[in-house]
């Protein structure tokens, strides 16, 4: 049997059954080389791959020895999940996620939440990249994600499904963990630098947006802007997962004075901006361990 997934595995929907399966082949896989049952499930975006350093691994696997995990094409993202501890506290790491501008449906995109899930995770959380339509953010700014407007023009759970894959119809009136953000906040204010709560726009790319949608984004209530995350926020939420979601401004998109933006750019500032999440991470699994 052919396990391997490319871009031209690329069916809109699949079987219930089959996508059950799929979970349990790439369950069975990592529970070869890692045995632990992982508190918590952490996807690195974009520039913030360094922080796998924080982690005792006792296995790193690359995508393509998954079965069913795609592959990783885009900049900045290494393409492994990173199975350890941080602080003690016995967590999977994927090291570069998937994207709908790659090409991927967004059950695809979202089966490593659900593998992830299926190892016994209860706790997960992501960090992106992200313009601001806030006026008041800087490049550079963290904020916790409190609530989003999905624009992608997908969803993770369309198609069929099952009693094992989650409810039809999640409620979403707070997918983000309103504790977690409070901390957040607080391991902020404790290492002297701010973190926004705010609300994330997700539109599916891969091009940066004109002033016309970056103005329309920003009355609609946005603050930031991104390619990625509310996919996998959305599975998450469905199976009960608390989520904490932290995005780095890398560019203000100021409609009447904008400038330039380029992918390099991009992944430049998210880098610099990795010692705040770094922190905030760090700072909520300790709270996690100590429960
Ligand atoms: N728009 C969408 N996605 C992004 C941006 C942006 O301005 N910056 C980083 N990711």
């Amino acid at each position: 049997m052919n396990t391997s997934v490319d871009i031209a595995d690329r069916k809109s929907t699949i079987p219930a059954d089959e996508m059950v399966r799929r979970i349990d082949a790439a369950v069975a896989t990592i529970r070869e080389r890692w045995s632990p049952v992982p508190r918590m499930g952490i996807i690195l975006g974009t520039g913030l791959g360094n922080f796998t350093e924080e982690i005792a691994a006792d296995a790193v696997i690359p995508y393509d020895e998954i079965p069913f995990f795609p592959k990783s094409t885009a900049i900045g993202h290494a393409g492994q999940l990173v199975c350890g501890t941080l602080r003690g506290l016995p967590v999977v790491t994927m090291e570069g996620r998937f994207h709908v501008y790659e090409g991927y449906p967004a059950w695809q995109i979202t089966l490593p939440v659900r593998v992830m899930h299926a190892l016994g995770a209860t706790v997960m959380v992501v960090s992106n990249a992200a313009g601001a339509v806030n006026p008041e953010y800087r490049t550079g700014d963290v904020m916790a994600i409190e609530d989003h407007i999905n624009l992608m023009g997908v969803n993770p759970l369309t198609g069929p499904t099952n009693d094992t894959l989650g409810n039809r119809f999640p409620d979403m009136s707070r997918p983000y963990d309103s504790d977690f953000i409070e901390q957040a906040q607080s391991i902020a204010r404790e290492q002297g630098f701010g973190c926004h709560r705010g609300v994330y726009v997700a539109l599916s790319g891969p091009n940066y947006e004109t002033r016309a949608e970056y103005r329309f984004l920003r009355k609609i209530g946005g603050d930031v802007i991104g390619m990625s995350t509310v996919p996998e926020v959305i599975v998450a939420h469905q199976l009960g997962v608390r989520v904490l979601a932290l995005s780095t401004v890398t560019n203000v998109c100021l409609p009447d004075a904008l400038g330039e933006t380029d992918g390099e750019e991009v992944v430049a500032a998210a880098s610099s901006a990795e010692r705040k999440l770094r922190a905030i991470v760090l700072g909520v699994t300790e709270q996690l361990k100590g429960r």
